[in-house]
């Protein structure tokens, strides 16, 4: 390639693809969102596209708790990209949720790292085992969407890598994605477009990324220090404005011409690599990748409540069934922005539930509000009608269509006042009231004591309407569980003091306390804790063995026992928390480390294995900056959910990256003691500061009272706790001059071993 070219190929060809250069025989790549659906538009409207499956959003699938499952919906979707000669999908996100008012929280998956992490890597595997690479977006820090194009996330390094880049260091190590989207954002003041801490330290030099990075749609500011950092394709495309650009650093020597050539093969690896993937003649099945959707949105639902099993309703029983609010006819079904897909058809719950009921059931409907989330009295009187003329009553409601999307934050954090009228309302009538939720995000329910059922049915896709009415009749056993806590006030949640910044200046304050961390630490009761979920069925823990493996590569073994103790076959999201006992540094409560979905028969028992890798027990130590395990005792928490772990266990580990860090002149005398080679000059030290002495001759007096010894030890034990944490270089100016800068230079390079 000519200088020219290879500062082309760093543009964008439009918006969605690369540019060709025949003259090579270098083809161009088409790209297109993403994560749910494809959206590849058709002609010149930018709002209309193709139609495509849309799948439930990931906040649903994150539901699931299910890789296996996100890797089928990857699949589908990477086979629906080859059919329409797509060959980069933009998604899957995995940032993470800091508040549920977080705009785009919809379409990521999870307060938690790990659970995010793992099923972002099942979701690209899927999309890539169709020869069409995924795009993992957006890196990093970009939790909310008030002036997200500019606005800085200000996050010290440990709270960075134990949490928001962790995230994405699963899915990097794990499925290796053919491209990375840097974010919009700046990160502690810096451009993640021109951050060559992210984009090349850590993201190609610590987790080893072979991909290309995109820049999120207008992220790129200056284009030059984003090919010093590491940032390969600017998208949408600039044509002449940064190519110029480009060819004048390079000619002034300000960009060295190997940066660019580096930056130009990385893109160029993959642009042939998916090139050669294309399946000109590839079709996909829309009536399969339906069927899947409804599976998919199944899988996800989570039974939040469910007083005297009044689910799932008897298709054959003789029962008058009212269905309310304008969601069951016009779905909810995904969010606005970027991902909003064309769907090749769409089913509403009311259709889906007519089609599902005996003919011994008589159903009914009224609107209840419209639309965009109000009501009238006429719709409020009608309901009341229906309502009372059932036997069951089924209430839509959730938020509407413009509480929702990319580009801005939710407002509040509560459903129309309008839908919390109507749950008020049809509560007093009907007993018998089951409240299902259409919503990409936590919201409060002030009104929860009144139903006795509450469906959380997310934004389900375009089938979600199908797998309502194939829960709420039990042809599917409900098994999602919440992959996000829900609060029960916003003023209980991480970020509230904080969220979402100002001046252009988001603080993290919350630090690692993010989702469950939170609510632990705090003693925060949520309305519903992370990992919860119920089902038409029971189940029982029991026989939690743990035992630590040394080996090269040394891990916690631990083995549980889960029953179904109920009468219905049903699927168990099993979850391992580890809390270290008595830790060094502040550590959350718990964390999340393992998972398993088992599905078991009425009776039926299954052994659950884990294995987990020493090295993920640890902590991001900001003073060897590396992660560390310290050693000690470590408790193995296995249950249903956050909040209810009742099988525990102990374990010891050896710990990792545990060697003594060299002392300096500002270590402390407690340091000293503590380094393995340091007790010996502990005492040298200390009688050098002539302070310890004193208190020495106090406390051998003969004949002292009680009061007097008291006093005596109280001033001791006080200028121990000084002493201790003297650093060592006040030692001289205590002595007089006695103790000189070289004996203590000395006594350092002896601990050290120098
Ligand atoms: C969004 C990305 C999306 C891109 C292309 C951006 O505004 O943040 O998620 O992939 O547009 O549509």
């Amino acid at each position: 390639m000519t200088l020219k070219e290879k500062a082309t190929f760093m543009t964008g060809d439009g918006w969605w693809k690369t540019y060709a250069f025949p003259r090579l025989g270098v083809p161009s790549i088409f790209m297109t969102d993403g994560p749910h659906g494809l959206r590849k538009a058709s002609g010149s409207d930018i709002t209309a596209s193709v139609p495509a499956t849309c799948f439930p959003t990931a906040s649903c699938l994150a539901s699931s708790w299910d890789p296996s499952l996100l890797e089928q919906v990857g699949a589908a979707l990477g086979r629906e990209c080859q059919a329409n000669d797509v060959q980069l999908l933009l998604g899957p996100g995995n940032n993470l949720k800091r508040s549920p008012l977080g705009g785009r929280n919809f379409e990521y998956f999870s307060e938690d790292p790990l659970l995010g992490g793992k099923l972002a890597a099942a979701h690209i595997r899927g999309v890539q085992s169709e020869g069409v690479g995924a795009t993992l977006k957006h890196y990093v820090a970009n939790e909310q969407e008030y002036e997200r194009i500019a606005s800085s996330s200000n996050i010290d390094e440990r709270t960075l890598r134990e949490i928001y880049l962790r995230a994405f260091e699963i899915p990097v190590k794990e499925a290796q994605p053919d491209a990375v989207m840097c974010s919009y954002n700046r990160l502690n003041g810096v451009p993640v477009s021109e951050d060559p801490w992210s984009l090349d330290q850590v993201l190609r030099k610590e987790w080893g990324f072979q991909g290309f990075v995109v820049s999120d749609w207008g992220a790129v500011r200056d284009r030059v220090k984003g090919i010093q950092a590491g940032l390969n394709l600017e998208m949408p495309g600039s044509k002449a404005y940064n190519r110029d650009k480009i060819i004048r650093a390079v000619k002034k020597g300000q960009l060295k011409i190997q940066q660019l050539n580096e930056a130009a093969a990385q893109l160029l690896a993959v642009v042939l690599k998916l090139a050669q993937s294309r399946k000109p003649f590839a079709t996909f099945d829309p009536v399969v990748h339906h069927r899947l959707a409804r599976q998919a949105a199944a899988e996800s639902l989570v039974l939040l409540k469910n007083e005297k099993n009044l689910l799932p309703l008897n298709p054959a029983k003789k029962m008058r069934l009212a269905v309310l609010g304008a969601f069951a006819k016009e779905s909810r079904y995904q969010g606005g922005g970027s991902s909003q897909v064309n769907p090749t058809r769409l089913d509403c719950a009311y259709d889906e539930i007519s089609k599902l009921a005996g003919p011994q059931i008589r159903l009914s409907y009224a609107e209840g509000y419209r639309f965009d989330g109000s009501t009238t009295p006429a719709l409020l009187a009608e309901s009341r009608k229906v309502a009372r003329q059932s036997d069951v009553s089924l209430l839509f409601v959730g938020l509407p269509d413009s509480y929702e999307s990319e580009g801005f934050d939710r407002s509040n954090f509560d459903i129309p006042k309008d839908h919390q009228k109507l749950v008020e309302e049809v509560a007093k009538i009907q007993p018998n009231l089951v409240v299902v939720l259409m919503n990409g995000s936590s919201v409060s329910m002030p009104w929860l004591k009144k139903p006795k059922a509450v469906l959380e049915a997310w934004l389900g896709g375009q089938a979600g309407g199908g797998a309502i009415a194939d829960v709420l009749f039990g042809l599917v056993n409900p098994c999602g569980k919440l992959a996000e806590t829900f609060p029960k006030r916003l003023e209980d949640t991480p970020a509230y003091p904080e969220f979402p910044g100002k001046n252009l200046e988001t603080h993290y304050g919350e630090g690692l306390y993010v989702g469950y961390r939170h609510y632990d630490i705090r003693k925060i009761e949520p309305l519903f804790p992370f990992g919860y979920g119920l089902s038409y069925t029971t189940f029982a823990y029991s026989q939690i063995k743990a035992s630590y493996k040394s080996s090269s590569t040394p891990s916690v073994h631990v083995e549980v026992t889960v029953k179904n103790t109920g009468k219905k076959a049903g699927k168990e999201i099993v979850q391992l928390y580890v809390h270290e006992q008595n830790p060094e540094t502040p550590r959350p409560e718990k964390e999340l480390k393992a998972f398993a979905k088992v599905y078991l028969q009425p009776g039926e028992s299954k052994k659950v294995v884990f294995d987990i890798p020493e090295a993920s027990l640890g902590y991001w130590d900001n003073l060897i900056h590396g992660r560390k395990v310290n050693p000690g005792v470590y408790d193995i928490l296995v249950g249903p959910n956050s909040r209810h772990l009742p099988l525990v266990k102990s374990v010891r580990v050896k710990g990792l990256n545990n060697r003594p860090l060299p002392l300096n002149e500002k270590s402390m005398l407690k340091d000293v003691i503590r380094h393995p080679k340091g007790n010996a000059y502990y005492q040298t030290l200390l009688q050098a500061t002539g302070l310890a002495g004193a208190i020495g001759k106090g406390l051998k007096k003969e004949k002292m009272s009680a009061r007097e010894r008291a006093d005596i030890e109280k001033a001791a034990r006080s200028l121990m706790a000084f002493l201790s944490e003297l650093p060592l270089d006040r030692i001289g100016g205590f002595s007089e001059g006695k103790f000189g800068d070289d004996q203590l230079r000395k006594i350092l390079k002896n601990i050290n071993g120098l």
